[in-house]
């Protein structure tokens, strides 16, 4: 395959497919940074045909920053930052079946997920993706103002701890129950891309807790407000895969949820998750 990309858009608020690209390739910095701008423009890109051993998605994940290893489920055996989602015939639960922004409750959550299609039911399992930047466009002025200066916490209590979504509930994946306090991290309800510049809601159903500072009732208001509003069709796109497609989404605008349509069937993807480069901090000048 040339390294030639062709971009098709694929729905109005977010998506695009990506053509022409070897994803198992040593790719030239000008194609990684072409797929990098792809990615901001577009929130969600996609890749079809691909053959990637879990080695080379993780060294095409590198290329766009440090590697995470998530704190909850277990990765690949020698290779912990390759994370796989199965969903036997027999589990009833599939992982990510609910809207979100993966590893918001984190400290310094991620930046973009790679997931990787190994083996597909005959039919469903379809991903769906909302652009949290046109979410945040088509709130009144008034309220962008409002969230503007508000923060939100998140945890991964809902999910993982003792009383949690995952913990132990799919027997095909290696998920712990997180031991007591999970943490509460506090994050911008209006994140500005560092890229782009673009402003996009960052709260989500499954890691947002609270808006800081505000009582419970009113907090809940408002956020479920906003979880409707957010998933508003014409945010979104969805992605049918093929065995060997490929989907790439920056978790600084977008949200995504794996539809669970089909029981009975197996369905196991591969994901890498790239973390934020770490900040150096200033370059201090030395006094003479
Ligand atoms: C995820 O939430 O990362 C899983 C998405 C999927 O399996 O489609």
């Amino acid at each position: 395959m040339s390294q030639i990309l062709n971009i098709r858009r694929v729905a109005g608020a977010l998506g695009a497919e990506l053509s022409g690209v070897d994803l198992s390739a040593a790719l030239p910095d000008e194609t990684v940074a072409a797929i990098r701008q792809a990615l901001v423009e577009h929130q969600v890109i996609f890749f079809r045909d691909q053959a990637l051993t879990p080695a080379q998605q993780t060294a095409f994940g590198a290329r766009f920053g440090p590697l995470n290893i998530h704190p909850y489920v277990a990765g690949m055996a020698g290779q912990p930052e390759v994370m796989e989602i199965i969903k036997e015939p027999s589990d009833k639960i599939n992982f990510g079946g609910g809207w979100h922004s993966d590893m918001s409750f984190l400290e310094t959550p991620a930046i973009g997920s790679i997931l990787y299609a190994v083996e597909l039911p005959e039919w469903g399992g379809d991903t769906l993706f909302a652009s949290q930047a046109a979410a945040f466009e088509a709130l009144s002025p008034g309220l962008q103002k409002t969230l503007e200066g508000l923060n939100a916490v998140h945890s991964a209590s809902r999910e993982y701890s003792a009383q949690g979504h995952s913990a132990q509930k799919r027997g095909a994946m290696k998920v712990a129950e997180a031991d007591g306090y999970v943490g509460e991290y506090v994050h911008p309800m209006v994140l500005v891309h560092p890229e782009t510049g673009r402003k996009a809601l960052y709260v989500n159903p499954a890691f947002t807790l609270r808006i800081e500072g505000w009582k419970t009732r009113e907090s809940k208001a408002l956020l479920d407000y906003l979880f409707e509003h957010c998933r508003y069709e014409a945010f979104t796109c969805r992605f049918a895969w093929r065995k060997g497609s490929v989907a790439f989404w920056d978790n600084r605008s977008v949200w995504h949820f794996a539809l669970n349509d089909y029981p009975g069937q197996r369905r196991h993807m591969r994901r890498v998750t790239v973390d934020p480069w770490p900040t150096t901090g200033k370059a201090s000048i030395a006094a003479e």
